[in-house]
């Protein structure tokens, strides 16, 4: 199908199954993802290839494990498989395939100047070349599917806008073939922050080391409580919007993102009081979201059958998608054999 002739704009996005998915991973893009399948064709995918880049996670994680139960907690968020296609990236061998493609075709500087590159490279003593040439492979993920938009969290923007470039140069070299993408950002909650050091981005890799840090999808009720209620704040214990601290900021906009309202009308209804009535309401209205996630995700996983039968069929759909655009791009970029 040409981009022409489709009836609704599509969307791809994914979520590496890195370590355990937050709330910051919830508002910044299940949400998003939930809230647009009546309006676009939707892709998602569990990214697993990405998850591969630092390898010395996936040993002490257990990859194979980790895919299934974000694949799970997509579901028990609201994606629906009637609606979405669900599937897993490495089960679509177009992905690795135009990978390749387009890390030839993505100049050494764009990738070395990825902010996400160079923290996680300086953070690591060994640094896997995939991790340079991890946004070769995103791009690949968007571009297979001639995704319109891309909705993700506010850190993934610089890598979707390498995608675009990426597409464009390839577009100049070899003619045109692949559709430019824009991301698709959420106005409240795209970049959530940690609850202890509400300078830090909340990030999956954190919340595993440190109590305290996330409020983890599958975390029990009595854990989420605690994260909250101990959230740093600021000096102060009265909530003075107009002057609040990034911590008090950041309760405020999780709430926010949560309930749909914007975090001036959150704040409104707590100026003046003390930050415990904003934290104790916050822990409803988060318990309030994730205990049906939660009863969903259990009966899910106690369901193999019915998941794999959803990632099988998804990963059908997106072979039927991805391999036309990769076999156009391979012939443009003249692979293969002339005829
Ligand atoms: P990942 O796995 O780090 O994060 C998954 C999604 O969650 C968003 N996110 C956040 N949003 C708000 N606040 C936060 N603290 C926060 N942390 C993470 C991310 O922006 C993302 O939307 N490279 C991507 C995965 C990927 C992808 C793709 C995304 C691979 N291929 C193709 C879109 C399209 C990543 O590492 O996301």
């Amino acid at each position: 199908m040409s981009g022409s002739d489709r009836r609704k704009l599509r969307v791809l996005s994914g979520v590496q199954p890195s370590g355990s998915l937050h709330i910051g991973n919830y508002l910044g893009a299940l949400v998003q993802w939930r809230d647009l399948q009546d309006t676009y064709e939707n892709f998602f995918c569990v990214v697993d290839m990405h998850a591969l880049t630092v390898p010395e996670n996936v040993r002490a994680a257990g990859l194979r494990e980790k895919t299934l139960e974000v694949a799970a907690l997509y579901l028990a968020s609201g994606i629906d498989p009637a609606r979405s296609t669900v599937f897993v990236q490495s089960e679509v061998s177009a992905h690795a395939e135009l990978a390749w493609v387009l890390t030839c075709v993505a100049p050494l500087g764009w990738l070395q100047r990825m902010t996400q590159f160079k923290t996680k490279s300086d953070a690591a003593s060994t640094v896997g070349s995939g991790l340079l040439t991890y946004p070769a492979l995103m791009a690949a993920d968007i571009l297979l599917y001639e995704a319109d938009q891309v909705p993700v969290g506010a850190d993934q923007k610089q890598h979707i806008e390498l995608a675009r470039d990426v597409a464009a140069r390839f577009n100049d070299l070899f003619g045109p073939t692949f559709k430019l993408p824009n991301p698709m950002i959420p106005p409240t909650g795209a970049r959530v922050m940690g609850l202890d050091d509400p300078a830090a981005k909340m990030s999956k890799s954190t919340g595993e080391k440190a109590p305290g840090h996330a409020i983890g999808l599958l975390d029990p009720p009595n854990v989420v409580k605690k994260a909250i209620m101990r959230a740093v704040t600021d000096t102060g214990s009265e909530l003075n919007w107009a002057e609040a601290s990034p911590g008090v900021k950041n309760l405020v906009t999780i709430f926010a993102a949560i309930t749909a309202e914007t975090p001036d009308a959150v704040a409104a209804r707590y100026e003046g009081r003390g930050y415990g009535y904003l934290k104790k309401d916050l822990v409803d209205v988060v318990e309030a979201a994730l205990t049906p996630l939660r009863a969903r995700y259990t009966e899910l996983r106690a369901d193999p059958t019915y998941l794999h039968g959803v990632l099988d069929a998804g990963a059908e759909r997106a072979r039927a998608v991805a391999d036309p655009v990769l076999a156009r791009a391979k012939v443009a970029a003249g692979l293969g054999r002339a005829r």
